[in-house]
């Protein structure tokens, strides 16, 4: 007897993390509109369209209210469910926010469209989610429609065995997640890893599971195929014009390559061809401008050789360049395990890749191991992140605490509500009640955008648009 269907499902990228991982974020929403009548009818999962450096680059670079984008795109997506990416208590930005800002940002997200909120920390402290989580699921029963997902950040190290995953997925469903993703932003996952990750996750939880990889590495659509056949749900691709390199598997490829077997997702090939077709020549104009470079394209192994993202390698080289310190790459890139190890092994994601790494070159360059410490490693070494899943080194703490002692409860609740601050400052901009929230997130890109936006509105002010212009180069 042939086995049961078990379709795998699909969620697009190509309007989130495919442009945000090739081209810094800049397809606007003009570039994408004419296609998502077609796109709706795939009968993909999820299409990934908003969140993660969407919001910024929207403010910033190309002079789009983010919130509009999100109402346009659920008017267009009348059968797919649309997906954010949303780093927990950070919301969109980099640091922690009180729990009224997230709350009401989580309710707008909702109220304005938006299905999956995919919820992540970069210590996988699942205390700096419960909020968002929460709001979600408020919300969800509020406006009929809404999901929490938890993202795990994948990685490496003694800390990150089968029973820490199998463990935190249990944890995951206690706290009231509508489903679990492994988000391995580096591309470390290999195949026959990701068959005994998924088989482990699936152990300790009933929640659906989504991976979501980049092609960084070479290993990606390997991976994807060994974890679908272990029992993953759900996996992330995009459009073949804006797949591989740091992106994610082409969608075309994966669909192909499970076609006529048990986990084949039905998607129409011929379909996703016109769907490729109309990302085809915006391709060629990127590739042309320079925007969409051979850096993220191709595969780069160092990321497997030393298991620190591809990100964070280009970052240390330039650090060391800046400081003409050049050849002290290999000794940083020895030192680099070492500090986070010292740091409690959290994984290398934004920031915590950016604070190890800092950390190293100073450790190196300065010839001696913590003479100095970044704000950000102390306030790291001092709980203000949440907590890792190692203890960190207590003489390092206390090298850069002295007799102050690290906090070890969740970071956010030593903040107060911010929201009525946020509406106070920026109520001669507010159009509209997402208003504050942009201005919250990102304050001085939202108050130039706002400037712009009134401009535009009352006739272009010419030495405003000079202005941004020089800010602004696009
Ligand atoms: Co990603």
């Amino acid at each position: 007897m042939a086995d049961a269907k078990r379709p795998v499902k699909f969620t697009e990228t190509i309007l989130r993390d495919a442009h945000q991982s090739l081209i810094a974020t800049r397809m606007s929403t003009e570039q994408m509109l004419p296609i998502i009548e077609k796109m709706d009818k795939v009968g993909y999962h999820s299409v990934e369209c908003w969140g993660g450096a969407t919001f910024d680059a929207c403010l910033r670079f190309l002079k789009e209210d983010p919130w509009e984008r999100l109402r346009k795109l659920k008017a267009g997506f009348k059968n797919t469910k649309l997906q954010m990416l949303f780093r927990g208590q950070n919301i969109l930005g980099y640091s922690h926010y009180s729990d009224d800002v997230v709350e009401y940002f989580v309710q707008k997200s909702i109220s304005n469209g938006m299905d999956v909120i995919r919820i992540f920390d970069c210590l996988n402290d699942i205390r700096n989610l419960q909020t968002a989580v929460n709001a979600t699921n408020k919300f969800k029963v509020q406006e009929g429609h809404g999901e929490a997902q938890v993202a795990l950040c994948y990685t490496l190290g003694d800390a990150y065995t089968l029973d820490y995953w199998r463990n935190i997925a249990r944890q995951i469903e206690e706290m009231g997640a509508d489903s679990i993703c492994i988000k391995d932003m580096a591309g470390l996952l290999v195949p026959y890893e990701a068959e005994k990750l998924v088989k482990a996750l699936k152990e300790g939880t009933k929640l659906p599971i989504q991976l979501h990889t980049h092609y960084t590495s070479g290993v990606a659509a390997m991976t994807y195929m060994k974890a679908v056949e272990a029992g993953c749900d759900v996996v992330d691709t995009a459009m073949s014009p804006l797949s591989m390199g740091t992106s994610q598997p082409a969608t075309e490829v994966m669909a192909k390559t499970f076609e006529g077997t048990k986990f084949d997702p039905g998607y129409d090939q011929d379909l996703l061809a016109e769907i490729a077709e109309h990302f085809k020549p915006m391709r060629e104009e990127w590739i042309k401008s320079g925007r969409y470079s051979t850096k993220v394209m191709g595969v780069d192994i160092n990321t497997l050789r030393y298991q620190v993202p591809g990100g964070m390698l280009s970052n240390l080289v330039s650090q060391l360049a800046e400081m003409k310190q050049e050849d002290k790459f290999d000794e940083v890139l020895r030192e680099v395990p070492r500090v986070r190890k010292d740091f409690g092994e959290p994984p290398l994601v934004t920031p915590s890749s950016q604070i190890v790494g800092t950390q190293a070159v100073l450790n190196v360059v300065l010839g001696e191991r913590y003479k100095q410490f970044t704000k950000e490693s102390r306030d790291l070494l001092a709980g203000k992140y949440g907590q890792t899943v190692k203890p960190m080194n207590p003489e390092v703490q206390k090298k850069a605490l002295g007799n102050t002692a690290p906090i070890t409860h969740r970071p956010a609740d030593d903040l107060e509500p911010s929201l009525a601050k946020f509406e106070e400052k920026c109520k001669q901009w507010k159009r509209q009640d997402e208003d504050v929230l942009s201005y919250a997130l990102f304050p001085k890109v939202a108050t130039e955008f706002f400037e712009y936006r009134d401009a535009q509105e009352n006739g272009v002010d010419p030495t405003l648009a000079d202005k941004t212009d020089k800010v602004y180069p696009v």
